[in-house]
């Protein structure tokens, strides 16, 4: 009888289940979506109970579909969106107020306050690795407290209970008895010692979120307790977890300083793997911890860009230029080689290492044979071009990636892998199984599980599917990137 490892992967749009072999191979996915809720300008908001159910459906569903015994599931991964803020009741699991998304930008004002605490910001960068920031939990777990209803008094009280995406499911999972999150996670909650590995009291204090709220850090790899068989048949044991972009580096096997990811979906997050010590950055990117085995961390540095697959959205349903994202390929082709069209996606303003949030979008360089052709290419180069800012920046704060492993939807795209290679003037590697995200946790779980016995091992499991060499010569590669700075320089405002 075959047995698997199911990873459960709760992403911003949909939640998924997936049952690994435990060769690494994703034998059956279910999906489903959740629906977005956009209550007031900037605010984006998910129901937790919508998501728990998405997440024990799908988690039924592939099991239905595989037709496997529940006992043939070794081990559980979880992995999850990241940042994304649950406040609920300790005694009765419910939560107080709707999940609180990551893009989430209703505590930018307070954020702008705070930044005029110089001691403050230079304190948070130096133990969180990040910036002062709406993205991060700590402000929106702050505004839950001070804008619910006697919410305050029960987390004094130590009634209330804080977890991202991760911690709440595994909440749920164990019907309230366990209230673990991992390291990866907690450092994205701008709460979060990464070198000493526990919570900031400073910031504790700062942000006024009492300490008993917050779970316990646990390795990614850990025993984070077992599901309650009431909820899929059997118990089970959850035994990996990483948020969503470091599950992607540990499913690409990127366990050596150097080496990087790069996963395009709706956003695009480029994370390099930089050894047991931390890099500070000075060119804003982010610090934070790849993942944490037997209590030793591995560092990341990592560049977040908002608009990769969303600009492509946007093409088909905006413009309506296309119909479906995988006409891009052909059109781009069919562009004229000398195109200077720029697209500028800066339709949310600029991530890193920008960090402009009035900037705006713009198409430039528009002649009068600029056609379709053209826009679509110069939408799919916008990709690549901000990966390159991505990439500068890390070269600057003295990381230089000795090569990029790529994943997420938009990498079946040919043309645009290879215009990637051109741009970057470094090797794009496209592995077999681009559901890294998932193999992450599934390894992670795997390893906790004893399934698998070294970092060594699920290397030598990391298969090439293509490797796309860059084509242009410095000098093409530096004129083309250069009109990008300066196309991007006509729409920053900070
Ligand atoms: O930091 C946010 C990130 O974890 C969200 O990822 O793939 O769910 O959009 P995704």
């Amino acid at each position: 009888m075959q047995n698997f490892i199911l990873a459960i992967d709760q992403g911003t749009t949909s939640s998924r289940a997936i049952l690994f072999t435990l060769e690494g191979k994703p034998s059956f996915i279910a999906q489903q979506e959740f629906s977005q809720s956009y209550p007031d300008d900037g605010w984006v908001e998910h129901d937790p109970e919508e998501i728990w159910q998405s997440v024990v459906n799908s988690c039924k569903k592939v099991i239905a579909e595989a037709q496997i015994s529940v006992s043939q599931i070794i081990s559980i991964g979880i992995t999850n969106q990241r940042e994304t803020t649950l406040v609920w009741d300790k005694g009765t699991g419910k939560t107080i107020y709707p999940a609180i998304v990551w893009q989430d930008r209703r505590t930018s004002s307070l954020c702008d306050e705070l930044s005029e605490d110089e001691e403050l910001v230079t304190h948070l960068n130096n133990k969180t690795g990040l910036l002062l920031d709406p993205y991060f939990s700590a402000t929106k777990i702050k505004w839950i407290l001070d804008n619910v209803e006697g919410a305050r008094k029960k987390a004094e009280a130590g009634k209330l209970a804080f977890g991202t995406i991760d911690t709440f499911l595994i909440w749920r999972l164990t019907k309230g008895r366990c209230h673990y999150t991992d390291a990866t996670n907690a450092s994205r909650t701008m709460l979060f010692d990464i070198h000493l590995q526990d919570w900031d009291q400073k910031l504790l204090q700062t942000f006024n979120i009492p300490q008993s709220m917050l779970p316990k850090v646990l390795n990614s790899a850990d025993e984070f307790g077992k599901t309650d068989p009431l909820i899929l048949g059997e118990s089970i044991a959850i035994q990996g977890v990483a948020g969503d972009q470091q599950a992607a580096l540990f499913g690409q096997t990127c366990f050596k300083s150097g080496m990087a990811k790069s996963t395009y979906g709706t956003g695009c997050f480029m994370v390099l793997n930089t050894g047991t010590k931390p890099l500070k950055s000075e060119n804003r990117l982010l610090t934070t911890v790849a993942y944490r085995l037997n209590g030793e961390t591995t560092y990341a540095l990592e560049g977040s860009i908002f608009m990769a697959g969303a600009t492509i959205q946007w093409l088909r349903d905006g413009l309506q230029l296309i119909k479906e994202a995988s006409e891009t390929e052909s059109l781009a082709k069919m562009a004229s080689p000398n195109n200077q069209v720029f697209l500028v996606p800066a339709f949310t303003g600029l991530g890193a290492p920008y960090w402009d949030p009035n900037a705006r979008g713009a198409i430039l360089g528009l002649t009068r044979d600029t056609g379709i052709n053209e826009i679509v290419a110069a939408g799919l180069q916008s990709v690549c071009y901000q990966s390159k800012d991505l990439q500068k920046a890390m070269e600057s704060d003295g990381a230089r990636a000795t090569n990029l492993r790529v994943d997420g939807g938009m990498v079946k795209n040919d043309w645009l892998m290879g215009f990637l290679a051109d741009i970057l003037g470094a090797e794009v590697d496209r592995p077999e199984i681009t559901e890294t995200t998932a193999l992450g946790v599934a390894y992670l779980a795997g390893l906790q599980a004893g399934i698998y016995k070294s970092l060594d091992e699920l290397s030598s499991q990391w298969r090439c599917e293509r490797t796309f060499s860059p084509r242009f010569s410095k000098q093409q590669r530096d004129k083309a990137y250069s009109l990008w700075q300066q196309a991007v320089n006509r729409i920053r405002c900070d």
